[in-house]
């Protein structure tokens, strides 16, 4: 097992479904530096990103690879996801697993005492959760005594969550941003409110032509400067590349301009978010689906 520790900046690959367009990512991130993959079992891509790695040939000590425990899976099968995770990443061990979403307490713990007896086996080296809430985080470590070594979490110039930020830091929870662009481009669907407007925009363009970066170069540095670690996702190789560059300083001034858009409400974001898995969850539950035979296309 390798002892990796989490790079800054990794490859998020939420969408990237068609073997192609994922192929060509990884491939162009590889070769750039990154050695971080971000993946899910929701996100269905773990076979192909499996056979992808397989044929790039790189050193698997040298890879750091984080998959995230679909909700629906963890009253009953956290355990065996798990397997089936190592199984189509063709992996013995994985980096980082997170509980994809907080849902019911019970739910979570049941699923997180899972990952801390696999972790015990040497089957994942760090266990973590993503979009949970400080009461979410606070009660699993009441019931366990382990701490989450990772909350990833929405974080853009908008959505930027700053009360759960500062427990995680105080806690010594890393903390991973993701869809820092989409207030940019696609208005973050659980919360409607994150878009930019123009004026908001054009000050971040100028910022660009200020700092001679792209959008993507410059929000994923913000949020980097704010302590995250960021996995940005693009299906085009030469923005891969782009985002891996970020050895430039966004000044005080600059950041607090762009720290002043931030609108977030942790609660209606939580909420949504939560809504949604729980219906996702009830159904499945409901219906005794094993999540492995109906959500992931294996080989
Ligand atoms: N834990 C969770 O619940 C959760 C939720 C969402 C995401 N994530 C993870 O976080 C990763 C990143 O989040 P995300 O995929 O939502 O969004 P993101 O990284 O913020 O990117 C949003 C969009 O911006 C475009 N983009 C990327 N780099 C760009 C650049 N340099 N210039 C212009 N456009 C650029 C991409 O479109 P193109 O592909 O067209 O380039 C991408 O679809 C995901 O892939 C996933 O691994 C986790």
């Amino acid at each position: 097992m390798n002892n990796l520790e989490l790079p800054q900046i990794g490859l998020g690959t939420w969408l990237l479904t068609d073997y192609n367009e994922l192929k060509a990512a990884i491939h162009a991130a590889l070769e750039e530096g990154y050695r971080h993959i971000d993946t899910a079992q929701m996100y269905n891509n773990e076979a192909d990103i499996g056979l992808i790695l397989e044929a790039e040939k790189i050193d698997r000590n040298d890879l750091f690879l984080t998959t995230k425990i679909a909700p629906m899976n963890y009253l009953k099968h956290t355990r065996a996801s798990v397997f089936g995770s190592l199984r189509r990443l063709k992996t013995d061990y994985l980096d980082l697993v997170l509980l994809h979403a907080e849902i019911q307490s019970e739910l979570n713990l049941q699923a997180y005492k899972e990952l801390i007896e696999l972790q015990k086996e040497g089957k994942i080296k760090h266990i973590g959760v993503s979009n949970f809430s400080i009461s979410g985080i606070q009660y699993l470590i009441e019931k366990t005594g382990v701490k989450p070594y990772m909350n990833q979490i929405v974080c853009s110039p908008t959505t930027r969550p700053i009360e759960l930020e500062t427990f995680c830091k105080e806690n010594d929870i890393q903390l991973t941003g993701y869809s820092i662009l989409k207030p940019y481009f696609t208005p973050n669907p659980f919360y409607p409110e994150s878009a930019l407007t123009s004026s908001e925009k054009q000050f971040l363009d100028q910022l660009c032509e200020k700092y001679d970066v792209g959008i993507g170069q410059l929000l994923n540095r913000w949020a980097i400067q704010h302590g995250y670690h960021v996995i940005p996702k693009s299906s085009r190789a030469k923005r891969v590349i782009e985002n891996y560059h970020m050895d430039f300083t966004i000044s005080d001034t600059d950041m607090e301009s762009i720290d002043q858009m931030n609108r977030f409400s942790a609660e209606e974001y939580q909420e949504n978010v939560k809504q949604w898995e729980n219906q996702i969850t009830d159904q499945m539950l409901e219906k005794g689906l094993l999540y492995d035979t109906h959500f992931v296309r294996d080989f």
